[in-house]
């Protein structure tokens, strides 16, 4: 797996650090508020579970899936929700927590989406960004990492379903993923 991987963009020792410091000021901003956490599966699951063990606040955990097509590297700007949650979120705070922000397209998509469910609040808590990639205005309310255009895979992250295991994030031989 290691061998695939031109270097290592970020340690298991830079993810702690960032996660704690994520966690501490969503505690804060969010004492003495109903939170409630959606993961979008399955890239953040890993950042998910870390984020959740250091937040000090009363929180539900939810998952969503959603997919958007394109070449496995490259997304179309569809997307369409693979599976929902199934509780009320009038009244709720919602913080949406993903692995990557790239084009943007997903999370525009599902801003939106939970934006029209009534919740009190709708935040966005990405572990990574690509800014340079952008192809619509999306505000991130929390971020790990501003990183440049490579594809990286690691602590969640894929490419074609493989590497999410690896215990740090490490940018991907690009001849890997231009094989076919
Ligand atoms: P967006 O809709 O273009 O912002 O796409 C976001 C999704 O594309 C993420 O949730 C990832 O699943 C995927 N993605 C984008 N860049 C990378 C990358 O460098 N590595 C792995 N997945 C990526
Ligand atoms: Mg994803």
């Amino acid at each position: 797996m290691i061998g695939d991987l031109q270097k290592i963009l970020i340690s298991e020792e830079e993810l702690d650090a960032k996660v704690r410091e994520l966690a501490a000021k969503i505690t804060e901003d969010y004492k003495g508020k109903e939170l409630v956490m959606i993961g979008i599966l399955k890239g953040s699951v890993v950042f998910a579970s870390d984020l959740l063990k250091h937040i000090n606040t009363p929180m539900y955990l939810e998952f969503m899936a959603v997919s958007s097509y394109g070449k496995e590297s490259e997304t179309s700007g569809i997307v369409t929700l693979k599976k929902d949650i199934d509780i009320k979120l009038s009244g709720k705070n919602v913080l949406i927590v993903e692995d990557i922000i790239d084009s943007g397209y997903t999370m525009k998509y599902l801003k939106e989406l939970l934006k029209d469910r009534m919740a009190e609040s709708v935040k966005i808590c990405t572990l990574l960004s690509k800014p340079s990639r952008r192809k619509v205005d999306i505000d991130i309310d929390y971020y790990g990492f501003e990183i440049p255009d490579e594809f990286v895979v690691g602590y969640g992250l894929d490419f074609a379903e493989k590497y999410r295991n690896l215990p740090f994030v490490g940018v991907l031989k690009p001849e890997i993923y231009t094989r076919n």
